[in-house]
């Protein structure tokens, strides 16, 4: 939160809750996972448990991370009007995604390297995301095999494909997928340049090699080292393969994909993507209402508003602010939104503006980063717990009462 020093230079108090700093707030930063009350503790042990390297990776956003601030201020230009003397004893969060039934109405987006955070991370996200009956969307730059998290019983598992190399390269990660029973492709067309987070740069002296400093701080997080680095160095357990032979080491093979993103992708080729696969499939990162419209017209089954969490082009709008548009003109499709939610009303915010569902990325890496599999859990009960409590504050029963009625600007 910013702090902000008045004419005076004095300290002002970030809340109306406190003078001149007391009482004293501190997010919890021990390592009991119970007493996290919320995502931003979650996110203060994650800090407390990472190296700096792995933490800027984690929390960075492109240039300025004037993109990265929007989704904030996106959700923050909503304020939440509540119905009175509505019976909320029974509260309902469910929706409804693809024609079954989601007991909370969000999902764990894709994220590329969560080796960096624990060992066997995509296998953690995705068993708590399956014990909770919500989808994980697992990213083509993970680090666990596709078909070894598609075994982890009752998920919901969705595939993002980056589209990197040449054609048969795509098209043989689209049949993986297919093979391994994913149900919906997701398509990432946000990415076919490399967002430049200038901060995690400069851990770097060159492309993959650390700092000396970021290396001695690194030792220095010896619980990090512990249940990240031991069992080997990880890879790009679903790309490696289609890397040349001599660019196959960790860093090497993901800045080999980088390069060559396909970055003459075009709506013509994701009609021809959208021909090739034969379940749900949606288009991540758009944000312009035209490209919503074309992403209907070669019939994609649901789109994902996003900015990649403020990681790639700097100064857009937010995902929220083409979503009430986008929900007006296109009620066939599924409307996903993702950035900035660490809140439940985050969530209901969305929700109240059409969206069926939200991703959370970064919120439940933080729990991940603090605690592994039992820190996904706690991020996945903060997010339920306080969408419930907030739809019976709110004055509403269920997700589907939600809607533009319940919000001013
Ligand atoms: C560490 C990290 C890695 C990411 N990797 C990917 C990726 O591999 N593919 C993708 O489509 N989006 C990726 N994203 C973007 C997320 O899917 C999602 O759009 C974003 O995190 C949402 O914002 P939030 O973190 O504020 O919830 C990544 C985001 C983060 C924070």
């Amino acid at each position: 939160m910013l702090v902000e020093t008045g004419a005076t230079g004095a300290r002002l108090d970030p809340t109306p809750a406190t003078s001149n700093g007391t009482p004293t707030r501190r997010l919890y930063t021990g390592s009991k996972l119970e007493r996290a009350r919320t995502i931003a503790d979650l996110r203060a042990m994650a800090h407390c448990r990472l190296p700096a390297f792995a933490a800027e990776y984690l929390e960075g956003g492109a240039e300025d991370e004037a993109t990265l601030a929007r989704n904030f201020a996106a959700l923050a230009s909503y304020r939440l009007l509540p119905r009175a003397l509505v019976d909320v004893s029974h509260r309902d969060q469910s929706v409804s995604l693809f024609g079954r039934s989601a007991p909370l109405p969000f999902a764990i987006a894709p994220t590329g390297l969560n080796a960096l955070f624990w060992r066997k991370a995509d296998v953690l996200l995705a068993r708590a995301a399956a014990q909770a009956r919500i989808p994980f969307v697992q990213s083509t730059m993970s680090n666990d095999p596709m078909e070894e998290v598609a075994a982890i019983p009752g998920l919901r598992h969705w595939w993002q494909l980056y589209v990197f190399g040449e054609r048969a390269i795509r098209e043989a990660l689209i049949r993986r997928a297919d093979e391994a029973g994913c149900e919906a492709l997701v398509v990432t067309i946000d990415a076919q340049f490399y967002g430049d987070r200038e901060w995690e740069q400069r851990r770097f002296t060159h492309p993959g090699k650390l700092t000396i400093g970021s290396i001695l701080e690194s030792a220095l997080h010896l619980h990090w080292i512990a249940t990240t680095l031991t069992g080997g160095m990880p890879s790009f357990a679903n790309a490696v393969d289609y890397v040349p032979k001599e660019r196959r080491g960790f860093y090497e093979s993901a800045f080999w994909i980088r390069a060559n993103m396909d970055q003459s992708l075009d709506w013509e080729e994701m009609a021809r993507l959208r021909r090739l696969w034969p379940r749900k499939f949606l288009i991540k990162g758009l944000l312009n209402i035209n490209d919503v419209e074309r992403a209907a017209r070669i019939e994609a089954d649901g789109v994902i508003l996003s900015n990649h969490g403020g990681r790639q082009l700097d100064w857009t709008l937010s995902g929220l602010d083409t979503l009430p548009e986008a929900r007006r003109r296109f009620g066939g499709l599924t409307l996903i939104v993702d950035g900035g939610v660490r809140r439940g009303t985050d969530v209901l915010k969305a929700l109240a503006l059409g969206a069926d569902a939200v991703l959370v990325g970064r919120a439940t890496l933080y729990g991940l980063s603090a605690a592994g599999e039992k820190g996904v859990e706690r991020a996945i009960d903060i997010l339920r717990e306080e969408i419930d409590r907030d739809l019976g504050l709110l004055g509403a029963q269920s997700i589907k009462e939600l809607g533009p009625d319940f919000l001013a600007r």
